[in-house]
Parts: C-alpha cells; sequence; structure tokens
C-alpha cells in the first residue's frame, strides 16, 4: 500500500523559485533538458513502496548486479503537462498512466506503486520543476516515470528490490520535422514483437530491440520503421515510438490491441475523439495493402501527439499521402481537437485533463 503522506506537497522549500527557467523556448526539440528534481520511492520484498522524496535531479547508485542491468527487468511510462495561458498546468490521463504501469508490472513480475501514488508523485514532480514546463503554445514538460528491478541478483529470478523514479523534462517536437508530415519504411525483416512476448507492455527492452530497424531506416533518409506482425508480416503493428491509423473516408481504422502492440493512451484518446466527431472507428486486422489506397496515414503517441505521415515505402514503392502541404484534412482536425483538449483551451467534456 502507499505508506504515509500521499498529497502532493507544495514544493514551499525548493530553491529556484523564477517562473521560467533559463532556456531557449523557442528551440525546444525532444531531447533531455535536465530539470532540478526527480521522484524517487523504493520497494523491498514486502511489496510495500515507501512514501518516496523529491530530490535533486541527478545519477542515481545502482549495485552492477540489479535485476534491471542484467536482466532488463525494467517498465516505464510517459506523460506531459502542459501550461494554459492563464499559467496554471494541466496533465492529461495521469490514471491511465498509473493503471498501465500496473499492468506492465504484472507482466514482468514487479510490484507496481498503488495508482494513488503515482499520480502524486507525479504532480510533486511536475510541482517541484514548474519552471520547466514551457509557456502556452511552446511545448510541454514530458514527465518520464520509470521502474526497475534495482535489488541484485545473480541467478535468473526477479529482483529483491525495486525503485521508482519519475523525472522531467521540457520539449517540443517529437521528429526532426516538426510538425510536417514523416516519412516511414515498412520493415519486413525485423520485427517489434510476437505473440506471448511483451510487445502490449511498456518495457524498456521493447525499445532497445527496436533500435537497429531504426538506424538502418534513418541512415536511408527515412523518419522512422513501420513493423509488420511477425507470424503473417502481412498486418501493421506500430511504428517504433506510437501508434498507427489509417484513414480511408468516413472510416479511422487502427491494429487492434492483441499484445504484441502497446496500449498507447493517445492512441485510445484519438479513438474517442474520432468517435464523437462521427467517424466511424475500426480496431481490426489492418494489411499492409491497406496502405496502397488509403486517404491519409496518422501516428499517435505521448511523444508525437499526432503525427502525419506523408509516405510509407514498402518493399521499394514508395506510396505518398498528399494533402494540404501533406497533412490531411482529417489528421490535422485530430491533432488541433485534441491538443486543445491538452491545453485547456477547449472545455474537457471527457474529463481527462488533471
Ligand atoms: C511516449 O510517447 O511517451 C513514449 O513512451 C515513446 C518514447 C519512445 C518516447
Amino acid at each position: 500500500g502507499c505508506k504515509g503522506r500521499c498529497e502532493a506537497s507544495l514544493a514551499s522549500n525548493y530553491t529556484n523559485t523564477s517562473e521560467f527557467a533559463d532556456l531557449d523556448w523557442e528551440s525546444l526539440g525532444f531531447g533531455l533538458v535536465e530539470t532540478d528534481y526527480m521522484y524517487i520511492a523504493k520497494c523491498g520484498p514486502d511489496g510495500n513502496f515507501d512514501k518516496g522524496d523529491m530530490v535533486p535531479f541527478g545519477p542515481i547508485a545502482m549495485n552492477p548486479s540489479s535485476g534491471v542491468l542484467n536482466y532488463g527487468q525494467g517498465l516505464f511510462e510517459g506523460l506531459k503537462a502542459y501550461r494554459k495561458s492563464d499559467g496554471s498546468i494541466l496533465l492529461f490521463r495521469p490514471l491511465e498512466n498509473a493503471t498501465r504501469m500496473q499492468t506492465g508490472a504484472e507482466r514482468m513480475c514487479m510490484p507496481a506503486p498503488p495508482v494513488e501514488q503515482f499520480v502524486d508523485a507525479v504532480k510533486q514532480t511536475v510541482l517541484a520543476n514548474k519552471r520547466w514546463v514551457p509557456p502556452t503554445g511552446k511545448g510541454s514538460l514530458y514527465i518520464r516515470p520509470l521502474l526497475v528491478g534495482s535489488g541484485a541478483v545473480l541467478g535468473l529470478a526477479p529482483a529483491p528490490e525495486y525503485t521508482f523514479i519519475i523525472f522531467a523534462s521540457p520539449v517540443g517536437n517529437y521528429f526532426k520535422e516538426g510538425l510536417a508530415p514523416i516519412n516511414l519504411i515498412v520493415e519486413d525483416k525485423f520485427h517489434r514483437a510476437t505473440p506471448g512476448g511483451t510487445g502490449g507492455v511498456k518495457t524498456i527492452g521493447n525499445y532497445a530491440s527496436v533500435l537497429m530497424a531504426q538506424k538502418i531506416a534513418k541512415e536511408k533518409g527515412y523518419s522512422d520503421v513501420l513493423y509488420l506482425d511477425a507470424v503473417h508480416k502481412k498486418y501493421l503493428e506500430e511504428v517504433s515510438s506510437c501508434n498507427i491509423f489509417v484513414v480511408k473516408g468516413n472510416v479511422i481504422s487502427t491494429p487492434a490491441i492483441k499484445g504484441t502492440i502497446l496500449p498507447g493512451i493517445t492512441r485510445k484518446s484519438i479513438i474517442d475523439v474520432a468517435l464523437s466527431k462521427g467517424f466511424q472507428v475500426e480496431e481490426r486486422l489492418v494489411s499492409v495493402d491497406e496502405l496502397l489506397d488509403a486517404d491519409e496515414v496518422f501516428c499517435t503517441g505521448t511523444a508525437v501527439v499526432v503525427s502525419p505521415v506523408g509516405s510509407i515505402t514498402y518493399q521499394g514503392k514508395r506510396i505518398e499521402y498528399a494533402g494540404n502541404q501533406g497533412v490531411g484534412a482529417v489528421s490535422q482536425q485530430l491533432y488541433t481537437s485534441l491538443t486543445s483538449l491538452q491545453m485547456g483551451q477547449e472545455e474537457d467534456s471527457m474529463g481527462w485533463t488533471v
């Protein structure tokens, strides 16, 4: 359980009280900008996390024999805080990240922090690093919760101790293209996930395993890789760091969640937003052939938000999606709806912001 006080303590004793950190807010990309504080809580063999502390951001000591360093027992999450024009700060669906971490922890044989502790710790981290939340319209504060097996093991087994860390960094656009459409290549040799594997949870190993395909694609000038299912090598799965959607007329299709695809919170939110705008949404097997006659393709993710896809190359053939400067009307509409909710510019009838 969540021992001790779980309320977000107002950061009265933090030393940096200036409204904004000294940073060039005009040129944020998606790289680490070190902020002032991070949250750390630990959990021993009893499965209970201590109440946690805000500590100065910096390196952590880790046993070289820890479960995470040796056997990859680790999970991460990602969420964003936006500054509203009135100066207040909004989080987008933090409860979803808390529950997804619980599901992932179960798969990885780890204890997870209780949802209230998770959400409270996220709030504490944002408040402590408030001066790093970009001005309205300049980006967001990306929040990165980590849950790792920090206890020592030698034989293969779950670690005897876990560390829950949250750090944050101000970010702008994920892709170097900014808001311009990205160019993807369909990967038919490397696979991201297999049935029965861990593709459906946010374990750190899923991301290390796609680096090779991503590196090759980037060397050829593509923005990222679109993976196919490992069994039939025919159905779309996801991009290295985001989910994928295909638009044809009024129908928006996306691969169904079946254990090999990360259940994205932005994915889920876009489905609901699209339904509320009168689109028909289908979660199903989406064949790679459907890319050929799609009207638009876009990616979703916390980091990438809604990123329009300008072209997809499959077996040497390049399919282009035109639209207005490559941004299709549907992708544009969904991007605007989602971001106005996230930034508090539109009434949050969904109750998603905190
Ligand atoms: C996110 O979108 O928050 C992710 O976790 C993807 C990551 C590769 C940046």
